[in-house]
């Protein structure tokens, strides 16, 4: 048997694009099976082209992993997202995946800061669950897929002195949007934070819909955000947040029904959104809001310390 990892440059991507779409791997790799999500995720201004790889097995492709490097509070943390199809599972492609992984980050570690690397899957997936366990990560936290129905969804109420604009592409608003996410999401677990340049990265994306974002104002200043992502049929909430002075006054649910309404105008089906399942305050409101939990994401995770 021979077992080779190399680079997946851009001339690898259609190799990678056809093993995601194993429908082996289909369930776990959802964004990759449109065109649109594969470009989108591979052009990802978190996802480091170096960082991307596929396991050739006696010359035929067997797997993939491409690993996503996010600056957080403190420093960075690595996000490996492994696939190996069926046929080739049990013969340590994974692993030796891991492994080149691993070596890939050690170099670029005190530079970046790097403190953790993650795994995650859908549940329920046995053999994604003892792989990490076999290499040494525990379980760190649960994602929730939540959908709505789609129906009569209510009304947004601003509050007082809040006024919703539609992001217009100008600079000034995309520096606006860039500030209010990171000041949001701060103290999330996971947050990435991202630079200007990295939002403008995404503002040129397919999934992108700039009618899709309302940003809210207050006096002069952005405080909160609602941004709508389109995947072929379905729709996501894709990232929704109030600054931390504009919290407890309903803004986070006007935006919400803003969202959904703005989905199901644009006839998406179904309606979602993630959400980190230690969220109580963004539980209750999806909650509130007719969501409820389709499907769980399981997080792995493991410290990265250097050799
Ligand atoms: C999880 C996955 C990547 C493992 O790939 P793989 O190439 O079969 O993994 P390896 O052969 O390197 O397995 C290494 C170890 O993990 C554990 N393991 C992997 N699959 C397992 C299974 N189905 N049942 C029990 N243990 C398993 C074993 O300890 C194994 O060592 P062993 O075969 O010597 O007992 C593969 O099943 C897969 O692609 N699943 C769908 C995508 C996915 O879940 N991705 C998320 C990965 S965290």
């Amino acid at each position: 048997m021979s077992l080779v990892i190399r680079p997946c440059h851009d001339g690898g991507l259609t190799a990678l694009r056809a093993l995601a779409r194993d429908p082996s791997l289909a369930r776990e790799f959802e964004p990759l099976q449109t065109d649109a999500g594969f470009d989108d995720l591979m052009g990802d201004p978190h996802l480091p082209r170096e960082l991307r790889w596929i396991a050739w097995l006696d010359g035929t492709p067997a797997g993939f992993c491409f690993c996503f490097l996010a600056p957080t509070h403190v420093g960075s943390f690595a996000m490996a997202r492994l696939g190996v199809v069926e046929p080739f599972r049990r013969r340590g492609v994974a692993t030796a995946l891991l492994a080149a992984t691993c070596a890939a980050i050690e170099p670029i570690r005190e530079r970046h800061g790097l403190r953790e690397l993650s795994v995650s899957a859908w549940e329920a997936n046995p053999a994604a669950e003892a792989f990490a366990t076999r290499h040494g990560f525990r379980h760190a936290r649960d994602f929730w897929r939540m959908e709505r129905p789609r129906g009569p969804v209510g009304t947004p109420v601003w509050p007082a002195g809040v006024s919703l604009r539609i992001f217009d592409g100008s600079e000034p608003a995309l520096l606006d949007f860039n500030d209010a996410y990171n000041r949001a999401f701060a103290e999330h677990y996971h947050f990435m934070r991202t630079t200007p340049e990295e939002t403008r990265a995404v503002v040129v994306q397919s999934h992108f819909r700039a009618d899709g974002v309302a940003l809210a104002y207050r006096d002069a200043a952005c405080v909160g955000f609602c941004r709508n992502a389109r995947f072929g049929e379905a729709g996501e909430v894709a990232v929704i947040g109030t600054v931390p002075e504009a919290r407890a006054i309903g803004l986070g649910r006007a935006l919400l029904r803003w969202g959904v309404a703005w989905l199901q105008d644009d006839d998406a089906s179904p309606i979602y959104l993630m959400v980190d399942g230690e969220n109580e305050g963004a539980l209750r409101l999806y909650r509130s809001e007719g969501f409820q939990v389709a499907r769980t994401r399981h997080h792995w995770s493991r410290p990265v310390t250097g050799t």
